[in-house]
């Protein structure tokens, strides 16, 4: 990994998993939701979805108090939804984040409902931003319910389901991660925007940057599926090839699939011409989505 971005995430990381901690910390409810809620939470995830929304303040050139907020938000979205995705009505998977799947150690109720939980504390963190005028946070939440929702991640989720045991056109295919994968991604970067006061409507190399990382995260997920094992990924690996999914290796082959991944990494560089900086973060964040192991 690059040494800045290496830097960059020692830098924040430490902030991002003290916040996640208060958020549950403070939550009075039953000792056995708050552990199942945690569990998943500190298994040890990436981070990229948080640390994607600091880099692009940070690009953006502008300091905001409220982007850790925001990118905690965005973390208890993804886990819940990696939660749900692990269940056996879903990808039955067991391991996640190199342990037991959720449902495996609490059981499928608890799961589902702490799976619920992550994604209303979501939301109630928004309400706690301070230094984002009412306009801009009330966009923040439609922002991130469309991309969690039925016209983005959820909607993804489902395109997945039904795209199991039959083969997809590439575009229908490009349709499917772009949405479960792609519109949290965006949201990272496009919330990056509304902290740094850009108008979105103004930000298209932005969303253009977005849309193909999303894409080529996706691309690269499915690639590690069949390449590498559960020890490296800490998820179980082959989960695709299992539950008969439609994937980019499955429709274009792994060659094929490589390429597209190159050339969405390529394009998603190419969107960046217009932040004038040497090394973006989001550039070097590109890098690392598009070479990652795990
Ligand atoms: C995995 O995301 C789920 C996908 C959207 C492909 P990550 O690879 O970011 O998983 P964690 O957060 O590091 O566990
Ligand atoms: C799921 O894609 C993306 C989500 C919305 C959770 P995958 O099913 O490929 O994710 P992994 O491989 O289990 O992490
Ligand atoms: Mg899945
Ligand atoms: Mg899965
Ligand atoms: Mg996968």
């Amino acid at each position: 990994m690059h040494k800045k971005l290496q830097n960059f995430i020692s830098n924040n990381q430490p902030a991002i998993e003290n916040q996640l901690n208060q958020l549950l910390e403070t939550l009075n409810v039953s000792e056995t939701l708050k552990s199942s809620m945690s569990y998943s939470v500190s298994a040890g995830g990436k981070r990229i979805r948080p640390l994607l929304v600091l880099a692009a303040v940070e690009d953006l050139g502008v300091k905001s108090i409220d982007a850790l907020t925001v990118a905690c938000a965005v973390e208890l979205i993804h886990t819940y939804s990696l939660i749900h995705d692990d269940l056996p009505c879903m990808d039955d998977d067991d391991y996640r984040r190199g342990k037991l799947t959720n449902h495996k150690v609490y059981g499928e109720a608890v799961a589902v409902l702490a799976g619920d939980a992550l994604q209303t504390l979501a939301f109630e963190a928004l309400t706690t931003l301070q230094e984002t005028s009412p306009k801009d946070a009330l966009q923040l939440v439609k922002m991130l319910a469309r991309a969690a929702g039925a016209a983005g991640m959820v909607g993804g989720q489902m395109l997945d389901v039904e795209g199991e045991n039959k083969s997809l056109s590439l575009m229908e295919m490009e349709t499917v991660h772009v949405n479960k994968t792609g519109a949290l991604l965006s949201f990272c970067i496009e919330a990056g925007a509304v902290l740094a006061g850009i108008e979105l409507e103004k930000a298209a190399n932005l969303k253009a940057f977005a849309w193909n990382i999303g894409l080529a995260f996706q691309i690269q997920d499915d690639i590690l599926d069949i390449t590498s094992t559960t020890e490296a990924l800490g998820k179980t690996a082959g989960s695709d090839i299992s539950s008969d999914k439609s994937t980019y290796p499955s429709l274009l082959g792994l060659e094929g699939a490589r390429k597209r991944l190159s050339e969405h990494h390529h394009l998603a560089e190419e969107a960046l011409g217009f932040l004038e900086k040497d090394e973006p973060l989001l550039k070097l964040f590109a890098d690392y989505i598009v070479n990652r192991q795990s």
